[in-house]
């Protein structure tokens, strides 16, 4: 947000907004913030915190591989709420290409995904190299992607990219941030 090219005022959709806190966040500088949230209990708490702080913002329980709730070109800013990582398989294209469609054409996509080779012991031993994926109890939880192949994939779906980065965190998995431009 204090990127000096990040777009100062507009609407915002947060994916996998979790309990609210970045989405509200941007509802507190005066932009118009949506998240979307598999958890209707993580819902529930964000629209408390909402309305607790007199901000508005709108919460809808869905799955982030379908954004029928809006239309074509509604937001100046998507972000990845650390979520793109839990997306596996061809749902990411679906997640991808939605992301596309709600965005208006300049906006900007803002990722926020783990990459790389996991180095928490736990997700190391859980980790299957071939599908990059931490695999807990036969399902595959989280994807590990390489930077070029996320990268890939967003360009696929049509965006520009415009920056990115990744930043290591000590003995934990890599973050890659992506500016992507419609
Ligand atoms: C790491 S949490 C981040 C929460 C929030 N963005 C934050 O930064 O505090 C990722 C969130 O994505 C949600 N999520 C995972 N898969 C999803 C899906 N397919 N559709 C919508 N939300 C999903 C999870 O329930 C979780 O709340």
């Amino acid at each position: 947000m204090a990127d000096p090219g990040f777009p100062k005022t507009g609407s915002v959709l947060e994916l996998g907004s979790g309990a609210g806190d970045v989405a509200l966040l941007f509802a507190e500088r005066g932009y118009r913030a949506h998240g979307i949230e598999i958890s209707p209990t993580a819902v529930e708490w964000a629209c408390e915190k909402a309305e607790g702080r007199k901000l508005k913002a709108e919460f809808v329980v869905g799955d982030v591989t379908d954004l029928g709730h809006w239309d074509d070109e509604t937001f100046n800013v998507v972000i990845d709420g650390h979520c793109l990582h839990c997306i596996i398989g061809e749902d990411r294209g679906k997640v991808l290409s939605e992301t596309h469609r709600v965005l208006k054409p300049g906006g900007l996509f803002y990722v926020n995904t783990m990459c790389g080779e996991p180095e928490e012991p736990e997700v190391a031993k859980a980790f299957d190299p071939e599908s990059r994926c931490m695999v807990v109890g036969g399902v595959a939880r989280r994807y590990f992607g390489r930077v070029e192949d996320i990268l890939s994939e967003i360009k696929a779906s049509g965006f520009r990219i415009e920056r990115q980065e990744v930043r290591s965190n000590q003995g934990m998995q890599d973050d890659l941030f992506v500016w992507a431009v419609k």
